[in-house]
């Protein structure tokens, strides 16, 4: 069964003026619909057809016959999750549960913040900075090009797309800037929080 682009949550341009409708425009029309149509194409008649994207990269990852699929499956599956870590009525700081354990794993939301901004800001080339879940820990890491937490047993709470398509058109070169309009002012604290209580469940 073909893996269905979930729906953008909320209007193109919604997210402005922090990521503008131009960019949406083509970051989720063209750019992760595209991701989509590539790995339905490839898996389509084979094993995989049948199983969740999830599973599907988790068993491909590290293949070298199945790079395809996994670049693409992957983009498709983090571009879904990237949409829902972003709102309009995002940014400020966590609450609860995982506001205590922020400040327990990092010191405080600011030494996070920190974190993550240079994370972002410091993956070389493509890739994503990710806050994640960890053997009980939370953490901050980054990936390169499709490459996910998934693959490697942590749980996804949050996450920054850094590729130049994120951002250029909007802040050309100032990758630093879109990252730090996107965490104080987009971040979905209420879908990170979700993703923090699953991995306790
Ligand atoms: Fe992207």
């Amino acid at each position: 069964m073909a893996y269905e682009q979930p729906s953008l949550p909320y209007a193109e341009n919604a997210l402005e003026p922090h990521i503008s409708a131009n960019t949406i425009s083509f970051h989720y029309g063209k750019h992760h619909a595209t991701y989509v149509k590539k790995f339905n194409d490839l898996v389509q008649g084979t094993p995989y057809d049948d199983q969740g994207i999830e599973e599907v990269v988790k068993a491909v990852a590290g293949d070298s016959s199945k790079t395809g699929i996994f670049n693409n499956g992957a983009q498709a599956w983090n571009h879904s999750f990237y949409w829902n870590c972003l709102s309009p009525d995002g940014g400020g700081k966590p609450s609860g549960a995982l506001a205590d354990k922020i400040d327990q794993d990092f010191g405080s939301y600011d030494a996070f913040r920190d974190e993550l901004a240079n994370a972002a800001a410091t993956q070389f080339g493509s890739g994503w900075a990710w806050l994640v879940m960890d053997n009980g820990s939370l953490k901050v890491i980054k990936t390169a090009n499709a490459q996910t937490p998934l693959t490697e047993g942590m749980t996804p709470i949050l996450t920054i797309d850094v590729w130049e398509h994120a951002y250029y058109l909007d802040y050309q070169n100032r990758r630093p800037d879109y990252v730090a309009s996107l965490i104080d002012n987009l971040v979905n604290w209420e879908f990170a929080t979700a993703n923090f209580e699953a991995a306790q469940a």
